[in-house]
């Protein structure tokens, strides 16, 4: 069995950040607007650290303007994803980019979204959202994020997240808008422990009262963290690739994935931003397994966890846990 039929949970994942350039290209030129500079000579997205990276995503979404831009999107995203094996995938939706944080327009562009992902389902992928304010953004854009959250929340959209810088503003600034996700019933994760070191991955847990960890990498630079995240149970969606062309590690040797792991941390492996990072979920286990010596019996351990981390309903899990097993579901 190769890597790309062994079948794979994804639980990090934004929906921009999956866009192939010449779909984002091709966008762009239907609506007259141009993206170029973007772009390197190689056509693939171009960006020289973290900030730019951010600055060049937002710049990447503007092609995206209705509910069926976003339905295309999601068609060819899942396409791609169910391609590399991809049986569950979670992705990141930011009211932000899908109508302005309008809760009647979000309820347009997740309708759009949700008929392609049902679509999707006959390629044996499903997919569920995660809504997600963009830190740098604000607290108050993300009370209005949370809004459209609590609006929407149900079958499909199953958690709340935190995107973006995670340098501006505190955790604690997101505490009123993830408290609103949360009576709402979400499930909720947030990006720490990327940018930024294991105090903001304190701040998530702390203040946010995050179940899972968006990256959280940088807690190995702190036992008492990493003691922490074992004794609570807290899942980190790693993504050794984003994590080394963002310029974190100098190679996915480097990346204290298999460090983490060893220390009784629950990890699991997703891709973030695919095209962005040159990767998708078979090279991501390529690489781990040319680094680490991981085998298809440490994915199928690591597809366990993601599938017992997963924000979904107990009927979706029982279907993916299904797929995992090679049955049709
Ligand atoms: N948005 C998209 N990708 C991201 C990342 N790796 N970190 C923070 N925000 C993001
Ligand atoms: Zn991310």
């Amino acid at each position: 069995m190769s890597f790309k039929s062994l079948p794979k949970i994804e639980l990090h994942h934004h929906i921009e950040g999956a866009a192939p350039p010449a779909f984002v290209r091709d966008m762009a030129r239907a609506k007259g607007l141009d993206v170029s500079n973007i772009f390197g000579p190689d056509g693939t997205y171009q960006y020289r650290d973290f900030l730019q990276f951010l600055d060049v995503y937002e710049k990447a979404t503007k092609p995206f303007q209705t509910p069926d831009d976003y339905a295309l999107l999601t068609a060819v995203v899942l396409g791609e994803a169910a391609e590399a094996g991809v049986v569950y995938l979670e992705s990141f939706l930011a009211p932000d980019f899908c109508g302005g944080r309008d809760p009647v327009a979000w309820r347009e562009y997740l309708q759009a979204i949700i008929e392609a992902a049902q679509a999707a389902e006959a390629l044996g992928i499903t997919m569920r959202g995660i809504v997600t304010p963009v830190r740098h953004f604000g607290p108050d854009a993300a009370r209005e994020t949370a809004r459209c959250a609590q609006e929407t929340a149900g079958e499909f959209i199953v958690g709340f997240g935190l995107g973006g810088d995670e340098n501006a503003f505190t955790t604690a600034d997101f505490a009123y808008a993830f408290d609103m996700a949360r009576e709402a019933g979400l499930h909720i994760t947030a990006h720490a422990g990327e940018f930024a070191g294991p105090d903001a991955v304190r701040g998530a847990l702390d203040d946010l009262k995050a179940e899972r960890i968006g990256h959280g990498v940088r807690a190995i630079e702190d036992p008492a963290l990493v003691e922490r995240l074992v004794a609570e149970g807290i899942v980190l969606e790693v993504c050794p690739g984003s994590n080394v062309a963002l310029g974190l590690y100098p190679s996915v040797a480097d990346h204290p994935i298999a460090a983490l792991r060893a220390a009784g941390v629950k990890v699991t492996v997703s891709t973030d931003d695919p095209p962005f990072f040159h990767t998708d979920m078979v090279r991501e286990y390529e690489a781990l397994a040319e680094a680490f010596g991981w085998t298809e019996a440490d994915f199928a351990a690591l597809n366990r966890v993601a599938l017992e981390a997963a924000f979904c309903d107990e009927a979706a899990r029982a279907r993916v846990a299904q797929r995992l097993e090679g049955k049709d579901a």
